[in-house]
């Protein structure tokens, strides 16, 4: 079974959904590059002081505090059985910085599954997602709506609405998307790594394709 898995797509697709279910099952680290840079911003950190001009506009952090952050990370001992990485790597750069940094540890990313969904529904699901202020957990006014409203379902903390979920700054978030992430999907098909996964359809449905990916490996 893979190891090291990153979840490619765009703003909304899905991949902290996914990536959350996914990790449990395998029992692998979630890494979301997203919720360490939100989590930091609420501690006042240097690093979140750092990054919270480009969260807030939905640019990219820089790569060099981008990839020390998940440098990081990765030398937790929970992720030596690997990890399914969510919004890590992002450019260019970051994928030869994960390359590099994941020979030294003697592994290697082993399937990147894209997910992929037009914009209508990227923007419909970024405009009601709901995330929890103690542990990022995600919820949608719509398509899964917490029991109690306003509150999470696992952890009773308040739901709030992301500050880079408003419209504008979605906009961009997906061109940023466009310009800088997409060509990582080359970068990925040459390493014969990449496996296309449809996600538009329904949260269980779209687990199952990448739970079938993830065995084939
Ligand atoms: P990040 O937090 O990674 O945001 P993102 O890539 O824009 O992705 P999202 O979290 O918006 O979407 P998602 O794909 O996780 O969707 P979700 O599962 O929540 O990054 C934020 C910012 O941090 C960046 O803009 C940048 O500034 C910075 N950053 C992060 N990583 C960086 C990096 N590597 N380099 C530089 N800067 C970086 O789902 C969305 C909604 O849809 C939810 O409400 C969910 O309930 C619902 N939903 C999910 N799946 C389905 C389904 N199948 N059917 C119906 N509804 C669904
Ligand atoms: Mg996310």
């Amino acid at each position: 079974m893979a190891s090291f898995v990153i979840l490619l797509g765009p703003p909304g697709v899905g991949k902290g959904t996914q990536a959350k279910i996914i990790a449990e099952k395998t029992r692998r680290a979630h890494i979301s590059s997203g919720d360490l840079f939100r989590e930091n911003i609420k501690n006042q950190t240097d690093l979140g002081k750092k990054a919270k001009a480009y969260l807030d506009k939905g640019e990219l952090v820089p790569d060099d505090v981008t990839i020390d952050m998940i440098r990081d990370r990765l030398r937790q001992p929970d992720c030596q059985a690997g990890a399914i990485l969510d919004g890590f790597p992002r450019t260019p750069a970051q994928a030869e910085a994960l390359d590099a940094l994941l020979m030294d540890f003697r592994v290697q990313v082993d399937l990147v599954p894209n997910l992929t969904a037009p914009a209508s529904v990227l923007v419909d699901r970024i405009g009601g997602r709901l995330t929890c202020r103690a542990h990022s957990h995600v919820f949608h006014s719509k398509y899964d709506p917490p029991k109690v409203p306003g509150k999470c379902d696992l952890d009773g903390s308040d739901l709030y609405q992301r500050e880079d979920d408003k419209p504008e700054t979605v906009q961009r978030r997906i061109q940023v998307y466009m310009e800088q992430t997409a060509p990582l999907i080359e970068y990925y098909r040459h390493q014969g790594k990449i496996v296309e996964v449809d996600g538009t359809r329904e949260v269980n449905d779209v687990t199952s394709d990448l739970m079938d990916a993830l065995q084939k490996v």
